[in-house]
């Protein structure tokens, strides 16, 4: 790919920082303030159709599949309709059962990843109704589907992904919108969502603006040889993310796990030389989360914390600006990709071409 890297080193770091815009264009012509709801004209699915769903079953690979947990999330909160994620390859061999009143939904940035493909082919052939979230207009999985939303986060070309990542949770917050306002969904948090999702681009500008001090973190951390990554629900994938990103780019082994189960056995890891990086909002789960913080510097363990307001048990936080509850994961994740950025940096890695990926997996 040539795409202009307008004066910046790699496609990695471009993109990082096209995210404020490209977050712009999914919300385009999309909000509807006068019923405090969204217009996704391409779902194809009529209200009756929508309000007859009583399952979400979300299915991707990789950072897909994260962006994915995320949506799920989103769409019980926002929409209580019972979703879950889960990885499109395990779902294609594990003969699932195909059940009508599902909403299958496929997301790819590229919408040409095999295995999401033959996911949305044998569903398809089932008789399933699927949607596509896609970023690559026209692309394989698109077309497959029954109707979908395009994410409009622009071209990727580093094999990393992060504005894809973020647009497509904005798209599934709009989804997890829609869907609510014509079931439960009051107009008052429909208009609280809205507002959330209008302050994003100005927040996303916002984390960006720490650039230095992140970058100043990531070489101090760069000497690790296992970072582990932590996060409770809203947290959770945030933390997937941020293991998968490192991992990938900078090939620094990172492990995620829910803050919830260390004491199942995670502890055992933990000493000064494995660093923990915590996703802590400000939200109901806050002291929960600052208990497993504790539990972690009990027994020696560096903290990385991203969270909106510092974090005493932490040895260094990431502030990052609070939104809506809801919203909140698709913001936790941007200082990571920046972390993950210059720990590569650091380690002079090959950033938007990592050894042994590809951009897209069309193969089995
Ligand atoms: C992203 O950072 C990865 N390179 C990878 O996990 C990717 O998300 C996955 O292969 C799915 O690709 P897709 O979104 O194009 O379907």
């Amino acid at each position: 790919e040539s795409y202009d890297m307008g004066g910046h080193d790699t496609y990695m770091h471009k993109e990082i920082h096209e995210q404020a815009e490209a977050v712009d264009r999914v919300l385009r012509g999309r909000i509807d303030d006068r019923f405090a709801t969204v217009h996704l004209g391409g779902i194809n699915l009529d209200t009756r159709e929508a309000r007859a769903v009583r399952r979400v079953k979300i299915l991707g690979c990789g950072t897909s599949y994260h962006a994915g947990m995320i949506g799920a999330q989103m769409i019980e909160e926002l929409a209580r309709i019972p979703a879950d994620a889960e990885p499109a390859s395990e779902f294609r061999y594990r003969n699932a059962v195909v059940d009508p009143d599902t909403l299958y939904i496929a997301v790819s940035q590229s919408g040409e990843t095999y295995d999401v493909l033959a996911a949305v082919q044998e569903l398809k052939r089932k008789g399933a109704r699927v949607l596509g979230v896609v970023n690559v207009v026209g692309s394989a999985i698109a077309r497959e589907a029954d109707g979908g939303i395009y994410v409009h986060a622009g071209p990727e070309v580093c094999v990393v992904s992060t504005k894809c990542f973020t647009n497509t949770c904005v798209a599934f917050a709009l989804l997890a919108l829609h869907l609510g306002r014509i079931r439960d969904l009051s107009v008052r948090d429909g208009k609280r969502i809205i507002e959330g999702l209008r302050r994003l681009p100005a927040q996303i500008s916002e984390i960006l603006k720490q650039e230095e001090e992140i970058k100043k973190l990531a070489e101090s951390y760069a000497d690790a040889r296992s970072m582990l990554f932590i996060g409770r629900v809203r947290g959770y994938p945030v933390a997937r993310e941020a293991s998968l990103k490192l991992k990938e780019v900078s090939y620094i082994h990172a492990e995620a796990y829910p803050a919830s189960e260390l004491k199942h056995g995670p502890l055992a890891l933990i000493e000064p030389a494995l660093p923990t990086v915590a996703i802590v909002p400000d939200d109901d789960l806050l002291e929960k989360n600052r208990a497993a913080m504790e539990e972690i510097r009990a027994r020696s363990g560096r903290i990385i914390a991203v969270a909106h307001q510092k974090q005493e048990k932490a040895d260094r936080t990431i502030v990052v600006p609070k939104n809506e509850d809801e919203l909140d994961p698709i913001l936790m994740g941007i200082p990571l990709q920046l972390f993950a950025y210059y720990t590569a940096l650091t380690l002079g890695r090959d950033i938007d071409k990592p050894r042994n990926l590809a951009k897209s997996v069309t193969v089995e």
